[in-house]
């Protein structure tokens, strides 16, 4: 395929750093950047995020429940706290941290590498030469600091290595908020320099934390107050700048780890010191060694830490995390004529929906670890960027989702990883909420072809007694809406729908009632035309399951219901020139021109045609021609127009903020692909790459000092035209955009959609481009796809290992690693 002009990768660079494209990572060259650009460390239980400067913290599993390190949210400056390390040259009695905060020395070369599970932080600092790699190796409950010191002066240097951490008493919650409990229980010990957080362990805990160090240590501090000294913070620690540790032992009050470590480096000599910090658990029945003592039974610890500080132990681990990454990244790649959907999709898209998946909305810089759990709707979402990583995690999640379904068919609105048990602490009613359980599973039988998930015995509530086949589930969850409709055959909408704003039921009139939990209507009027397009795709997919399943009764159902509601769409959800929002609880519209605000809304508009309502008699053409002149700007498409300019409380929350943030009329990166897919439905490859360029975060690189947040994630949202701020991201990381932007420009634009009986091959791509290519595994074997444009429309002609097939679809492979040639010629 010819390079256009456009597909040399320039290193194009913003205005804070660049992206390393070869080393797949992102390069932060100076400290003093916006915000802080954050990463995540971990893949299956032990998790952290670490922001650019070092700071965040670390979990096991659960970032409310089983915190390890403590971390202090909108703080000023806004990002400080974490794991720091701090050098001091013992001759002068100067003290500097090589990751700049939190003693904000001037650094020379100071560079931030966020790669894919690790972050390497380096400096220099009056000729020593500092980098720490931070990373969690995989299958292990514990995070490395690698940190290497290399001296670039001409004569000796003597200098001191402090690392720092503030441990969280488990539960962050309780961490945050129970003072007067809290500071008399912290308990620590020591042996041969490693620090044991031992919080609770007396009594129902059976797990602690340990911080170790490679290196003979010189001193250690396990009080806070005593390594700062009174009235200092974490920019003037009394241990660092006395070049020598307290030797505290944390009784009660703030448990702090800290290793003193004395280096002397030679002219050009370099040293590496690694700090461990890990989780681990022991049977309640060998808590103790000896058994009839207070003392932690350190067996398991000591040989994990042991395993970690040999020489060569932590390369040795890294070079595993990298080559699990490249595996991963693998399964689909593609080239194409930009660079930034090439990097997007082939690298950050893909870690960043990984992310999703692990953490779902519980631990970021905006979300605060305590909030929530993993939601119902949000994890199933997630699996569409997810399910072709690891389709087997998928499948457990799925099957931990159904299981805290309800007996109604409906869902608790998020569930706790750790427990896996529903909380309701964000309430539950989110009428869209059982629907996402089926879009997940169809995302996962069609990737994988395995069947038997529709019949694995799930409880609902997890009650014991309770199991029925994940198919039943699905009926139950198609149900739940059948069984609530309101006066014009539309699903009630409930709490709120997909938009957790819209809140029809609520009219709260009491500041800080929660949006969420209030209800104070009896929600039998206010419908949601959203849902009702999410029953339409739930419906269909539902038919198609059915049908492969034998199932002629169920498939000729859900065939009826989904196309008697795009009848009652048609009727009752059409505005004239697009689709409505919804019907309050008076029954008048939201999201009409008839109302004075918020007269045309993206979630109908983009999901309508999506589920295939509107295709075929023009509505779909005609909203998404409203979703352009309306919605669409430089920065995205807005949620509403015009924004809502003052309170209504029969909407909701969606009024309380201001014009132009969240989900009054901000753009709301989430939805954006559904646009995106609806415009490919209708064969418009050129407005649907459009907007997916315009929220690319690589793509938005350069407009750094405007959009503030991380150029290699999408965040959840961008500012609207109506706020001050137009074109600013906030909350990035955790966020369905990940999932639905991947599906989108993989499944849609660039066509390549697994299918139940194939992959199907259906490129809607911009008109100008002269073709692309695509790697992607599939069900056993690999498939090495080259689309080539011969004319400037839709139509694919395939040739599959040099033989003309008709139709779209590339029957699946032999499994076992077979490698399949197609061609698809669009004309
Ligand atoms: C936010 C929503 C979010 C909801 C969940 C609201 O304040 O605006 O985006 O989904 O909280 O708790
Ligand atoms: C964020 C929530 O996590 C998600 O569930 C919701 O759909 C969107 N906000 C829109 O309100």
């Amino acid at each position: 395929m010819p390079p256009t002009p456009d597909s040399v990768a320039r290193p194009h660079g913003g205005p804070f750093g660049y992206f390393d494209d070869a080393r797949r990572e992102y390069v932060i060259t100076r400290p003093d950047i916006p915000l802080p650009w954050i990463n995540y460390l971990g893949c299956r239980d032990y998790f952290g995020i670490i922001s650019h400067t070092a700071g965040g913290y670390s979990f096991y599993r659960d970032a409310r429940l089983r915190r390890l390190t403590r971390y202090r949210y909108n703080n000023a400056p806004f990002d400080v706290g974490g794991r720091y390390i701090y050098l001091r040259d013992d001759a002068t009695g100067e003290h500097w941290s090589p990751s700049w905060q939190p003693t904000q020395n001037e650094l020379e070369d100071f560079t931030c590498r966020h790669g894919l599970g690790y972050t390497t932080i380096a400096s220099r600092y009056r000729g020593v030469e500092a980098s720490t790699r931070y990373f969690v190796p995989l299958d292990e409950d514990l995070e490395l600091w690698q940190l290497t010191l290399t001296n670039r002066r001409d004569v000796v240097a003597e200098l001191s290595a402090f690392s720092a951490l503030e441990f969280c008493l488990w539960d962050a919650q309780d961490d945050a908020t129970n003072f007067q409990r809290n500071f008399s229980i912290g308990e620590v010990e020591l042996e041969d320099g490693v620090i044991y957080h031992k919080t609770e362990y007396r009594e129902r805990r059976n797990h602690f934390a340990y911080f170790a160090c490679s290196e003979e240590i010189a001193g250690f501090d396990t009080q806070r107050d005593a390594f700062f000294g009174p009235y200092r913070g974490w920019d003037r620690p009394l241990a660092v700048e006395r070049g020598q540790s307290f030797n505290s032992v944390a009784h009660g009050w703030a448990p702090f780890g800290s290793h003193h470590v004395r280096l002397r480096l030679a002219p050009g000599e370099s040293r590496q010191v690694v700090f461990i910090l890990g989780y681990c658990e022991n049977p309640n029945e060998a808590k103790f060694d000896p058994p009839d003592s207070q003392t932690i039974n350190k067996r398991k610890a000591k040989a994990t830490i042991a395993a970690h500080v040999r020489p060569g132990a932590a390369d040795a681990a890294f070079a595993k995390l990298e080559a699990y990454w490249l595996e991963r990244l693998a399964v689909c790649r593609v080239e194409t004529p930009d660079v930034h959907t090439n990097r997007m999709v082939n690298i950050w898209n893909p870690y960043q929906c990984t992310a999703t998946f692990n953490i779902s909305r519980s631990a970021s810089f905006y979300e605060s670890g305590i909030g929530r759990g993993l939601g119902f709707r949000d994890s199933n979402q997630d699996l569409l960027g997810f399910v072709h990583l690891e389709p087997a995690r998928a499948r457990a999640r799925l099957l931990d989702l159904a299981a805290t379904q309800l007996p109604s068919g409906g869902a608790y609105h998020q569930f706790q990883p750790l427990t896996k048990r529903g909380n309701n602490d964000i309430g539950g009613g989110f009428n869209d909420d059982p629907h996402w359980l089926t879009v997940g599973v169809a995302a996962y039988l069609k990737e994988t072809g395995d069947w038997s998930i529709l019949d694995e015995r799930v409880p609902y509530d997890n009650r014991p007694g309770s199991e029925e086949p994940l198919e039943r589930h699905l009926e139950r969850a198609f149900a739940y809406t059948l069984e609530r409709l309101g006066p014009h055959g539309l699903p009630l909408i409930g709490r709120a729908d997909w938009n957790d704003c819209l809140n029809l039921n609520c009219f709260s009139d009491t500041p800080g009632q929660s949006f969420q939990t209030t209800a104070n209507k009896d929600g039998n009027v206010a419908e949601s035309v959203f849902i009702a397009a999410l029953f339409v795709l739930a419906g269909t997919e539902l038919a198609e399951i059915a049908m492969r399943r034998g199932k002629a009764k169920y498939t000729e159902l859900y065939r009826a219901e989904a196309a008697r509601m795009a009848g009652t769409i048609r009727r009752h959800g059409w505005d004239g020139s697009w689709f409505l929002r919804a019907y309050d609880d008076s029954g008048a519209k939201v999201g009409s021109h008839e109302c004075a605000e918020g007269k045309i809304f993206i979630e109908p508009q983009g999901f309508c045609p999506l589920a295939g309502v509107g295709l075929a008699d023009g509505t779909a053409r005609s909203a998404l021609d409203a979703v352009a002149e309306y919605l669409a700007t430089e920065h995205g498409i807005v949620l509403q127009q015009p924004a809502y300019s003052k309170y209504y409380i029969q909407l909701g929350e969606i009024s309380s903020y201001p014009p132009g943030y969240k989900e009054n009329a901000g753009i709301f990166c989430h939805n954006n692909p559904w646009v995106m897919i609806a415009e490919a439905r209708l064969g418009d490859g050129d407005r649907a790459f459009e907007y997916y360029r315009r929220i690319n975060p690589s793509a938005r690189e350069a407009l750094g000092e405007k959009h503030r947040c991380e150029p290699y994630v999408y965040a959840q949202m961008i500012a609207g035209r109506d706020a001050p701020t137009f074109g600013e991201a906030k909350n990035s990381w955790l966020t369905g955009t990940a999932a639905w932007n991947y599906h989108a420009i993989t499944q849609w634009i660039l066509g390549i959609r697994p299918d139940y009986d194939g992959l199907v091959i259906a490129p809607v791509f911009p008109r100008a481009w002269p073709g692309f290519s695509v790697e992607r595994a599939f069900r056993g074997a690999t498939y090495h796809i080259e689309v080539v444009r011969h004319g400037p429309g839709n139509r694919v002609s395939l040739t599959v290992d040099g033989t003309p097939v008709p139709g779209n679809v590339v029957p699946p492979a032999p499994r076992g690693g077979a490698r399949v040639e197609v061609e698809a010629v669009v004309q």
